[in-house]
């Protein structure tokens, strides 16, 4: 019996040393500094210099972004261009990690979605033909506006022209809401200023121009958007305060926009 008691000691005593030596290895097996953990990214490549195509690659402002803020978080990203809608889809049902789409920061978006902290002021713009006669975001009422659904821009001119006007029409990216300005289809697009300055720059032979009206529109703030509760937002907010203090995001902003970043409004913000 005494025997048997010994043994059992010895069984019990070499199973827990087998079973904290599996513990051990899993948890070093998992640390960042072992092997980097790949975060899926999801963006709608359709809002240039944001996010856009180019020879087959997503690239943009927001890419080269990323790529800092991760590095600086300790993780790997793989960017995957899933269109605007699906990007919501995926990070609420958490198919993704991480929504990366010059996206704004709002109310209605925080109560299903966490986003980290702010990484880009913007605000939306009216772009239209040269020879328009919409002089202010008022002048819209009774005219024809495309969209990208389901931005700020469409909340914009819902404002403006009532939630279930005729006259709005909703495209499924940005690029399609120009082409219906292009065409004659509508009057004016309402879109992120960024994008609508660049396009009018990028694209003399359309005459387009763009009205801004800071008392229709007002500030917005980009974030990266996360599943509710994904503990990756602690990560990459300390990552983001990194990259604004240590001049790498200015050094970013200045490659992409010609001009200096307004450092102080984006801290200003938390
Ligand atoms: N900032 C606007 C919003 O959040 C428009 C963003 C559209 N982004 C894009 N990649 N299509 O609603």
């Amino acid at each position: 019996m005494k025997m048997f008691k010994i043994l059992s000691t010895v069984f019990v005593f070499s199973l827990l040393f087998i079973l904290a030596a599996c513990g051990t290895s899993q948890t070093s097996g998992s640390t960042k500094s072992d092997a980097k953990k790949t975060l899926r990214v999801v963006t709608d490549a359709a809002y240039a210099p944001f996010e856009y195509q180019d020879k087959g690659e997503v690239v943009g402002f927001d890419i080269d972004f990323i790529k800092a803020v991760a590095k600086e978080a300790g993780y790997n990203v793989k960017v995957d261009n899933v269109g605007w809608d699906p990007l919501f889809v995926e990070i609420k049902g958490k198919t993704a990690d991480i929504g990366l789409s010059a996206i704004t920061i709002n109310d209605e978006r925080k109560q299903t979605y966490d986003f980290s902290t702010p990484y880009f002021l913007s605000k939306n713009e009216i772009l239209v033909p040269k020879n328009s006669d919409i002089k202010n975001a008022q002048d819209l009422k009774g005219k024809t506006v495309a969209v990208q659904n389901g931005t700020t821009g469409q909340d914009a001119v819902e404002a403006l022209l009532g939630k279930n006007s005729d006259k709005l029409k909703k495209f499924e990216n940005n690029n399609l809401a120009i082409m219906e300005l292009k065409s004659g289809g509508a009057n004016a697009v309402v879109a992120d200023n960024t994008v609508v300055e660049q396009y009018v720059k990028n694209n003399p032979q359309d005459n387009l121009k763009v009205i801004e009206d800071d008392t229709a529109f007002n500030k917005e703030f980009y974030g990266l958007m996360f599943a509710k509760g994904s503990t990756l937002k602690a990560d990459f907010d300390k990552a983001i305060t990194k990259v604004l203090d240590n001049g790498t995001y200015a050094k970013l902003y200045k490659q992409w926009f010609k001009v200096d970043p307004d450092i102080k409004i984006l801290k200003e913000q938390k």
